[in-house]
């Protein structure tokens, strides 16, 4: 069958690391699933000539796709919280990408500053609120007093008991679907004693429908440390939107590199289009020398095949992967000297 993908690159390494993961999906793919690709040329270059970060319409253009494959966004050019606003964010509340995966992969091969990296046991995924909690964009500046050195800001979190119990209820299921069934809930509640009491409160009675996986909750700044000195006994963990996005970058530091972490913003209902990219952002320090970590996209992909519903293929690409690293073909931020165009082929003489 065919798939129609929008492909958007955006900014820095985003076209780079979106080409290596296309050539692996074209490899990887074939008779049978049939990718059509139409790529969108939105980005920080796109604003400098429109003052936009997409098409006005860009929700629309893109609602008809079978999934999106992005890069990264940002640029120097513009303020952050505009691309990323204008974009990224755009598509992920726009199609109600409300449930945002984060596997922690550890591929054979690649040096971790744990110290348990050679143990294959060390294996987990951070699932993360993407619709709601701190990055609700609730809040504002009392711009009057700008200039004046008293100007206050508020930046609120919303916490719902429908959002915390569909992101509780995906992360349940996720776990009971693993070899280990064991669910991590980080909180703050301790200290944020609104939202994430609630978030601790419904998680507590969603357990209570899931008798067969284990069950523990653990606060962030633990839970930070947790992931260094003891993670062998994590299997999934739920967090907020903000804890999640600071524990997956730590997670993906732990493998060896935040070029290696895959990500997908999904749309569970499929009422839209979900989206696929690598955790890490446009590294404006090494874009454009051909150099980036193409395995962070590659296993994008490899997401993107499984919500397509192809798992054995998703399982050729990640499987190709850990051969490459394993040989020692290893990119510059892994210790090696492999160009993005050397990983990316390795990966695709190796899918077999
Ligand atoms: P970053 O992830 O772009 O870079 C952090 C460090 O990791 C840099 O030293 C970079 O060279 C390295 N790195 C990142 N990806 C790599 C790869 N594939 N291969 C090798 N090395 C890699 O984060 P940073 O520097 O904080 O942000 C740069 C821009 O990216 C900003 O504009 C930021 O807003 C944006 N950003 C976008 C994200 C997204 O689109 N999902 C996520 C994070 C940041
Ligand atoms: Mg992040």
């Amino acid at each position: 069958s065919m798939f129609r993908i929008a492909a958007i690159p955006a900014d820095g390494v985003g076209a780079e690391v979106v080409e290596a993961g296309r050539a692996v999906l074209d490899a990887v793919t074939g008779p049978g699933i049939e990718l059509s690709w139409t790529e969108f040329d939105w980005g920080c270059d796109y604003y400098a000539r429109t003052g936009r970060m997409m098409a006005e319409d860009g929700l629309e253009q893109l609602a008809g796709f079978d999934a999106i494959y992005f890069g990264a966004v940002g640029w120097p050019t513009v303020p952050d919280h505009v691309s990323l606003w204008g974009l990224r964010l755009a598509v992920c509340q726009g199609f109600d990408q409300w449930a945002n995966i984060r596997p922690v992969r550890f591929l054979p091969g690649v040096t971790s500053p744990l110290r348990k990296a050679d143990d294959t046991e060390l294996d987990w995924i951070v699932v993360r609120e993407n619709s709601e909690g701190e990055y609700a964009g609730l809040g504002g500046r009392n711009l009057a007093a700008r200039g004046r050195g008293s100007e206050v800001a508020v930046q609120s979190s919303l916490f719902t008991e429908s959002g915390c119990e569909r992101i509780m209820r995906f992360a349940f299921d996720l776990a009971r679907g693993r070899e280990r069934r064991r669910l991590t809930s980080v909180t703050k509640s301790n200290a944020q004693q609104y939202g994430m009491v609630l978030w601790d409160e419904v998680f507590e009675r969603v357990a209570a429908d899931y008798p067969d996986v284990e069950t523990d909750s653990c606060l962030v700044d633990a839970m930070a440390a947790r992931f260094v000195l003891r993670p062998e006994d994590l299997s999934v963990v739920v967090a907020s939107n903000l804890h999640a996005d600071i524990l997956s970058d730590l997670g993906s530091a732990l493998t060896g590199s935040l070029g290696t972490a895959a990500s997908a913003n999904l749309n569970p209902e499929r009422r839209f289009p979900s989206m696929f990219e690598p955790v890490h952002g446009s590294a404006p320090d090494i874009a454009g020398q051909g150099v980036a970590n193409p395995i962070g996209a590659i296993g994008s992909a490899a997401l993107m095949l499984e919500h397509l519903g192809f798992p054995d293929e998703a399982a050729r690409v990640n499987r190709a992967v850990e051969t490459v690293t394993a040989a020692g073909v290893l990119p510059r931020d892994l210790g090696g000297t492999a160009t993005t165009k050397d990983v990316t082929s390795a990966v695709i003489d190796a899918l077999g």
